[in-house]
């Protein structure tokens, strides 16, 4: 099943939608993550922040953890919007990323209209992942 434009609108439309639910008192900076598993299932993520500021997650993360937490864990595609020009994940969600989606495709939108298209690869070059591990055992 590959990616058609149906998909990436709809996944950044959910995006957006999340990203009115984010829990921003202290950035005041939403972001909304929407993505699309393999087995085609979709889960949404807000940002959300604690007073203490550690705590705080991420919106793909949320997304992603939502996924993983109901069964579904390969991602095809992730969606990803926010208050700037072209809000990128940051390198924490890529790593994340990584260990549910290595070949995953990551939009980067703005809107509906405008966005651009990554594979997971080309935001995390050379990435340390499970199979690094598989070389250590017994
Ligand atoms: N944030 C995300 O949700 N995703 C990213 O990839 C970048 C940063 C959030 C975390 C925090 O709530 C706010 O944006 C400002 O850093």
């Amino acid at each position: 099943m590959d990616l058609n434009k149906l998909d990436i609108n709809k996944l950044i439309k959910k995006a957006l939608e999340a990203k009115e639910r984010a829990y921003v008192p202290y950035s005041k900076f939403k972001v909304g993550a929407a993505l699309l598993t393999e087995d085609g299932e979709l889960f949404t993520g807000c940002n959300i922040e604690v007073s203490s500021y550690s705590p705080t997650l991420c919106a793909e993360r949320t997304a992603i953890f939502k996924a993983i937490s109901e069964g579904h864990k390969k991602i095809k595609a992730i969606a990803v919007v926010g208050d700037s020009d072209f809000t990128y994940p940051c390198g924490v969600c890529r790593q994340v990323m990584r260990e549910f989606g290595k070949d995953a495709t990551i939009i980067v939108a703005n809107s509906e209209e405008d966005y651009r298209i990554y594979k997971l690869e080309e935001l995390l070059p050379h990435s340390f992942g499970p199979e690094d591990l598989e070389s250590n055992k017994e």
